[in-house]
């Protein structure tokens, strides 16, 4: 008979629970407790038959229990038994015994003893799954996704997912105790911008007319201050139609922070003390403190990256003075030249350099210079253009050592810091420099208020538009927008940015000139945003906030490679999820309920 056959023919032993109680779950057994009477449901991991003996693993969530299916001791339940098949749910009542010599399993939690089966109850078949319910899996991230619910049964998942509940919890604690107060905020809202596209919802309605869905709960939760409830937080679902990555989903959780009557420090001291409960809570584990600060000047100028990952060296070196005049014309001609040591590097194969020279690539860079310290000569195709001078200045200033070999990038500010900066972890973790184990928290401040946008040939908001400019530098909002800082810090932990907030703007009129600044009429700053600032006239407090990437901050504390594998049911990369297949076509009478027509007609193999 086929599997599935067979499947069929034992729906027939199916059995309701009856009144049978689980009295323990399948991880919890030990040595103390041989000799009770319990009862266990679970999954059937594996049936194997041993010399008479039938042996099943049963599975919840919380660990693996061995039952053994007897012909002496219960000839009835060891018969029925040969029906069991992976992925069965069953229930079983037994007796508690030490398994025998030799058969102890110290990998197992449980591996001490085996609950000898007295009777069963089949709950439900199952189809054979596509792939072995374990954690060492060889199925493809599709695979798995298209079958999360089996995936998510693997002890891997189960676990990362327990750990986001446990942090998710640990900060409703935390924020609790403090004084904030949970409040929800509109999911079919206005456009909310945070630098990404709006996803839309069209209005059944108010045909032609869409709602967007939030970025982020940033505006209601300034207009929760002006409401005067002083304290707000949100475990918030926020959408952003942007390119994905692997710390990035199209809608991802954020803890949501925002507090009245404060500056920089009163929330980020707010925020650090919610780390370290976190921290102790979730991984047991106590932070040093306080988190170091560093200026996004700083940071750019010492990693290259506005999110340095501090927990290894390889800093970046403006050279720039000292190859000014170089006779490599390169160097001489460019902008900026910055230089990244790595010690004990120099026996860095051409392969590997070839390498890391096509890394720097995807950040624009045309190549990458290196130089080799030897003992008795810099072995580099560039060594030729540098004088005496520069060699000895080069070599104070970079501390070179035998040994070492130096990179170099020169071009543009923004490309020579984006392929170095981008460079460091990569080397680092090419070197096996990177401690494991280790979590390094950085705050970076100083933001500036604005970039410039090549592509749109204008400013933006650098954080978002509601971010107050610092003390001093309204003015220089119109004069000179490019060196206006902002009120803004980022929380860095280990290279990736987990949180970022603002003091906001409290006042209608700078409120105005920033939207001025972006290049917004007066008569737009109205149409989009007048109920800001309508409600920026009421008597809005001084106010700050702040967000985490709840799905990042799991990730990290489950060391997780992706955001995936702590959220129940992502999306891929391309946005779409394979479960159920969103998103999908529609019927046509829906569109034409929403007053919309298709432009162009889908595709066939879309549908
Ligand atoms: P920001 O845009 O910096 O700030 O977002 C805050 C944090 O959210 C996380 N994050 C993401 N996580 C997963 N997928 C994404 N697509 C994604 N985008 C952002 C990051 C980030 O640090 N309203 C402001 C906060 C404020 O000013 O209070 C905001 O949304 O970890």
């Amino acid at each position: 008979m086929s599997e599935k056959d067979l499947q069929t023919e034992h729906q027939q032993y199916i059995q309701d629970l009856g009144g049978w109680k689980r009295t323990v779950n399948c991880g919890e057994l030990r040595a103390g407790n041989i000799g009770e009477e319990v009862c266990l449901m679970g999954w059937a991991q594996y049936r194997r038959d041993h010399g008479g003996l039938i042996f099943v693993d049963l599975r919840d969530r919380d660990g693996l229990t061995q039952v053994v299916f007897s012909p002496e001791i219960a000839p009835k339940a060891h018969e029925s038994a040969h029906i069991l098949r992976s992925e069965y749910v069953l229930a079983v009542r037994g007796k508690v015994r030490a398994r025998p010599e030799g058969m102890i399993n110290p990998e197992l939690p449980t591996g001490a003893i085996e609950v000898v089966a007295q009777e069963w109850k089949l709950l439900n078949t199952s189809k054979t799954p596509p792939f072995a319910i374990e954690d060492r899996t060889d199925a493809g991230e599709n695979l798995r996704l298209a079958w999360r619910y089996l995936d998510l049964r693997r002890p891997y998942m189960q676990k990362a997912i327990r750990l986001r509940h446990r942090l998710a919890h640990s900060v409703r604690q935390y924020l609790d105790e403090h004084g904030f107060i949970e409040i929800e905020t509109p999911i079919l809202t206005r456009s909310t911008p945070e630098g990404a596209r709006d996803f839309l919802v069209p209005s059944r309605l108010n045909a032609g007319e869409f709602y967007a869905l939030p970025q982020s709960p940033q505006l209601f939760k300034q207009l929760l201050m002006v409401a005067g409830f002083d304290r707000y937080f949100q475990i918030a679902r926020c959408f952003r139609d942007e390119d994905l990555r692997a710390d990035r989903q199209p809608e991802f959780t954020q803890i949501d922070i925002e507090m009245s009557f404060v500056d920089e420090n009163g929330v980020m001291d707010m925020a650090e003390g919610l780390v370290r409960h976190v921290f102790r809570k979730v991984m047991d584990r106590v932070l040093p403190g306080p988190f170091p600060r560093m200026t996004y000047a700083e940071a750019m100028a010492r990693y290259g990256v506005d999110k340095p990952d501090t927990r290894f060296g390889l800093e970046l070196h403006d050279v720039t003075a000292i190859v000014s005049n170089s006779e490599f014309k390169l160097f001489r001609d460019a902008a900026i030249v910055k230089a990244l040591v790595v010690p004990n590097g120099a026996e860095l194969s051409r392969k590997e350099i070839d390498e890391f020279t096509e890394f720097v690539k995807i950040y624009g860079a045309a190549g990458l210079a290196w130089i080799k310290i030897r003992p008795e000569e810099w072995q580099s195709p560039i060594a030729k253009f540098l004088s005496p001078q520069e060699r000895e200045d080069l070599g104070r200033t970079l501390e070179l050592k035998t040994g070492d070999i130096v990179f170099f990038q020169a071009g543009a500010p923004a490309m020579v810091n984006a392929a170095l900066g981008n460079l460091r972890p990569h080397l680092a973790r090419f070197l096996g420099l990177v401690p494991e184990n280790e979590y390094n928290f950085l705050w970076v401040t100083d933001f500036p208020l604005f970039e410039y946008s090549e592509e749109e040939k204008r400013y933006q908001a650098c954080h978002h538009p509601f971010t107050s400019p610092a003390v001093g530098h309204v003015e220089k909002m119109q004069t000179d927008p490019g060196a206006t800082l902002a009120r803004a810090y980022d929380l860095v932990l280990n290279g990736n940015e987990v949180g970022g907030g603002s003091i906001r703007i409290h006042n209608a009129d700078v409120q105005r000139e920033m939207f001025a600044s972006l290049g917004m009429d007066a008569a737009q700053a109205e149409e989009q945003f007048g109920f800001l600032l309508k409600a920026l006239e009421q008597g809005a407090p001084p106010h700050g906030g702040i967000a985490f990437g709840l799905d990042r901050f799991a990730m990290l504390l489950a060391g997780a490679g992706s955001i995936r594998d702590v959220i129940a049911f992502p999306k891929t990369q391309k946005a779409s999820c394979l479960l159920t297949n969103a998103p999908a076509g529609v019927d046509p009478a829906q569109l034409r309920e929403l007053g919309l027509r298709l432009r162009e007609t889908r595709p066939q193999s879309a549908s």
